[in-house]
């Protein structure tokens, strides 16, 4: 009896291993400014993520639903949006700070062309699209890895240990050094990719900031009211004996 029940529970527990190995790792806990009821964009990263957007992933990825003027959210100002805006052909002309950004395919069927039938997702709701938000990001960027031996990965496909299924058939966009930082801070992978998901995270919630600071307004004026009727409330049994 003992021998089998041991074998029973061996066979158990491998199946649990097996049943692990195949699931994607956690995601890395990243520390994100605007986490929490006060969180705010950290300006610095948010611009610094711009660069590396307008840099690398532009190339790729379209951003429809943002204009260039969306970008005094993170702390530009109107003639550096002006430039900004002007830095980028729209339909053949420099842009102007009310268009919206421009798509680098003309359609999705010339993307799927080019990536073996895979399409770059537009990135204006990227950072709420997937579970985890700017930590899959950053994830996503940090998590390409030469493939466990025996794995092979298909052709116009990398090994991401974050991807579902681990085959992406987005190329590492990034590599230490990539981008020239204008404010000097060093350009690793983990730096480009935690600035260009702050980037993505306001793009997906420029709205964020506004609304916690209601938020907060609203249940200090909560709690006053509560103070209030409390003290309408003893006044108006003040007279009535206990
Ligand atoms: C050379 C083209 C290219 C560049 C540059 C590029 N991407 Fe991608 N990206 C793709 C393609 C293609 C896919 C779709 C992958 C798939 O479905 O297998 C993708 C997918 C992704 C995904 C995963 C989405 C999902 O479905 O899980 C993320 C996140 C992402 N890209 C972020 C970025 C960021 C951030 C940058 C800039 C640092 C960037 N990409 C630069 C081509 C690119």
């Amino acid at each position: 009896m003992r021998p089998l029940l041991l074998a029973v529970l061996l066979l158990l527990g491998l199946g649990l291993v097996q049943a692990k190995a195949q699931e994607a790792p956690p995601l890395p806990h990243v520390y994100w400014s605007f986490e929490g009821p006060f969180g705010t964009f950290d300006r610095a990263a948010a611009q610094r993520g711009y660069q590396v957007y307008k840099q690398v992933c532009s190339a790729c990825h379209s951003m429809t639903q943002m204009h260039f003027r969306d970008l005094a959210g993170i702390g530009f100002d109107d003639p550096e949006i002006a430039a900004i805006a002007a830095s980028v052909m729209v339909n053949g002309k420099p842009g102007k700070p009310a268009d919206a950004f421009p798509s680098p395919f003309p359609s999705a069927e010339v993307a799927k062309a080019t990536f073996n039938g895979a399409v770059p997702p537009d990135m204006s709701l990227m950072a709420n699209a997937f579970e985890g938000g700017p930590s899959f990001i950053y994830a996503i960027l940090n998590g390409f890895r030469n493939p466990p031996s025996g794995v092979i990965v298909p052709p116009g496909r990398y090994y991401n240990l974050y991807f579902p299924g681990n085959f992406i058939a987005m190329p590492p966009p990034l590599h230490d050094g990539l981008v020239q930082y204008a404010d000097g801070t060093p350009a690793s992978v983990e730096q480009m990719a935690h600035d260009v998901a702050t980037f993505l995270y306001f793009v997906a919630n420029p709205h964020m900031e506004e609304r916690k600071r209601i938020g907060v307004r609203v249940v200090l004026f909560l709690v006053f009211l509560t103070g209030l009727t409390y003290a309408l409330k003893r006044k108006v049994w003040s007279d009535v004996e206990h």
